[in-house]
């Protein structure tokens, strides 16, 4: 099966040759909560960004002249933290894309286009069923006469993702647009959210990528590959700064009627609702979807101003029978974004 189209002339994963050896970018003060613009004026953004307004636009233009339908953009995967300008070593977190991927196959199937900004190489809508090691697609292939075909077994559920897949292809619903590093997360961010602000509250940004809280600012990273001499006493010590939250910034400037649903990661159930509830008064948003670390693929709750807390749950029966949580989790954000339109109409 053909993966969904990549961008070819660009990686993200590769470093910016333009700055990788620039030491003169000025410096960028430790981060308070309200430095977005600090941020912006002091990173540079990503060589290839023109190219992605370009898409970007076509796609919304396309949808607002042909099809009408409501946008989503979903932002999906983990964000890395180069330690080098030319990056050999980086941190990561946990993130395969899980969520994300299977979230935007849940809106497009409730009919929105979507953008799916998302860490290059993490999972992607459709093909995130036959790809990396657990789902290997080599396993779904058979030999046959010396030729290879799919294994009869797999066939029928095959086919059925091939067909929304292609669905998704031919009414141009779906835009792939690749991060790799924190900053090209926050440059890309902005970009696309400015751009859909002319689709105002037809929008809904559903954040869903583990994004990094620290980093290293681009003035004071290594230019080359860490030597195993600079270590003190056997020791690495590396300086992280904080990553502005942008939360606010994206709710109050670079956004223009869109429903905003950002997550909340936590790993100890005893602080989940008060830490979203927490982002909720702080961000002035709409929604903010909790789960857990351990349970994300079978609990979350939801944590609004206009409704109840209202977990959402699978047995232990529908997770074995191949449920996904965001099967449920997509209708009921859908039901909300209605709500959100109906009242930002008036
Ligand atoms: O990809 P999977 O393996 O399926 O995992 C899915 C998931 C657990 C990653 C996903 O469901 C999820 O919870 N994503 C959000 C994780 C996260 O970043 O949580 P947080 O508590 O660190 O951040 C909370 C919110 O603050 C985020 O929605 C983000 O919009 C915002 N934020 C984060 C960092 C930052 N510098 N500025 C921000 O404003």
């Amino acid at each position: 099966m053909t993966p969904p189209a990549q961008h070819k002339n660009f990686h993200t994963s590769n470093p910016e040759t333009s700055y990788a050896i620039d030491r003169s970018l000025p410096e960028f003060a430790a981060a308070e909560p309200t430095d977005e613009d600090n941020y912006f004026a002091n990173h540079q953004p990503p060589t290839y960004l023109p190219e992605i307004e370009k898409e970007v636009q076509q796609f919304i233009k396309y949808h607002q002249e042909n099809t009408g339908k409501r946008i989503a953009l979903v932002t999906s995967g983990g964000t890395t933290v180069p330690l080098e300008n030319n990056t050999v070593r980086f941190i990561d977190n946990f993130s395969a894309g899980t969520r994300g991927a299977t979230s935007a196959e849940y809106f497009l199937r409730n009919e929105y286009a979507v953008i799916f900004l998302h860490r290059e190489f993490s999972l992607l809508p459709y093909s995130r069923h036959f790809s990396h090691s657990t789902n290997c697609f080599l396993d779904f292939m058979i030999e046959k006469d010396n030729k290879i075909e799919i294994n009869p077994k797999f066939s029928t559920e095959m086919l059925e993702v091939y067909k929304k897949y292609h669905q998704a292809q031919v009414s141009n619903s779906l835009l792939l647009i690749p991060f790799t590093t924190v900053n090209q997360y926050l440059y890309t961010l902005k970009l696309i959210s400015e751009d859909l602000k002319i689709y105002s509250n037809k929008v809904v940004f559903y954040l869903a990528a583990a994004v990094s809280d620290f980093f290293i600012p681009q003035y004071r990273m290594p230019q080359h590959k860490i030597q195993s001499s600079a270590t003190q006493d056997g020791e690495l010590l590396i300086r992280l700064a904080q990553v502005p939250k942008f939360l606010s910034r994206l709710v109050s400037n670079w956004t223009s009627g869109a429903m905003i649903i950002s997550f909340k990661l936590e790993t100890d159930n005893a602080i989940l609702i008060k830490k979203a509830k927490s982002a909720l008064e702080r961000y002035h948003h709409q929604l903010v979807i909790g789960n857990l670390l351990q349970t994300r693929k079978k609990e979350v709750v939801f944590v609004s101003p206009i409704q109840d807390d209202k977990w959402i749950k699978l047995t232990d029966e529908e997770l074995q029978n191949g449920v996904e949580i965001e099967s449920e989790m997509i209708p009921a954000v859908i039901a909300l974004h209605d709500k959100w339109i109906e009242k930002t109409s008036k």
